[in-house]
């Protein structure tokens, strides 16, 4: 991330968004990073011992790595995308989104076996559009937060066999926060709109309401 501008270059109205886009960052991060194991029961307060760390290999550990990648491209994107908000508005932020997206997903992913990716039941790319695990796991997330899950929390994963390669997945909730909604929410600026449907004509990634289920991360790698 850039180190902050004096305040007096920024204008005031900038400044608002900025505050509000690092507060519910902080706040994005204080629900993530704690994250647990789907359905994993909550730890004995009165364990004095750290618990044992999963056994190497185990679907566990697996999960752990996939869960810590998750969480840096989450902090990398959000990084970014304060920084552009910062340098240029929306518009240089959707450039961010747009092109350094992708490369942020393959330098988190650079040097392991994992494949990592962002996806959603509607997307704006249609190059992120879910396979058939991943709708099926993306609908079962829609259920927990409709049902009041925190999307921070809510991940999933399995190891599936496709034709003889087993292969583990693991999906991370991503639910909208408020510094999301001038690009996927219901009213959006007509800048914003306009600049969005010359890029993506079949973007079906609007009309989200803070707390909505907005996508996923999606990583996996071969057994
Ligand atoms: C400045 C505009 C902008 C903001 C703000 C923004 N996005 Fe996006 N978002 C985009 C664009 C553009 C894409 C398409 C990226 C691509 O081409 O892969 C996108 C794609 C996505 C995707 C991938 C699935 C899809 O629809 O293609 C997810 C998930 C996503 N955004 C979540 C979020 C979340 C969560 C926030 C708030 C923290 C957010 N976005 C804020 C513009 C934005």
């Amino acid at each position: 991330m850039k180190t902050a501008r004096p305040a007096l270059l920024v204008p005031p109205a900038l400044l608002v968004l900025l505050v509000l886009l690092a507060a519910t960052i902080a706040s994005t991060l204080a629900t993530t990073l704690p994250a647990r194991a789907q359905e994993a029961p909550a730890p004995a307060p009165a364990s004095p011992a750290t618990p044992a760390a999963p056994e190497a290999g185990s679907p566990e550990a697996l999960a752990a790595e996939a869960r810590s990648l998750a969480g840096s491209l989450m902090l990398s994107l959000q990084g970014e995308l304060v920084a552009a908000m910062k340098e240029g508005g929306p518009t240089k932020a959707l450039d961010v989104c747009r092109t350094r997206a992708p490369e942020i997903a393959l330098a988190t992913s650079h040097g392991t076996p994992w494949k990592v990716g962002r996806t959603a039941l509607r997307v704006r790319n249609p190059k992120n559009a879910p396979d058939a695990w991943e709708t099926k796991t993306l609908e079962a997330f829609r259920k927990r937060v409709a049902k009041g899950e925190e999307p921070a929390r809510v991940e999933s994963w399995e190891v599936v066999d496709t034709g003889g390669q087993r292969t583990f997945r693991y999906m991370k909730a991503i639910g909208t926060g408020a510094p999301c909604l001038g690009c996927h929410g219901t009213d959006l600026e007509p800048a914003v709109a306009s600049k969005l449907k010359e890029l993506y004509p079949d973007d079906r990634a609007t009309g989200f309401r803070k707390g909505d289920l907005r996508g996923a991360f999606t990583l996996s790698r071969p057994l």
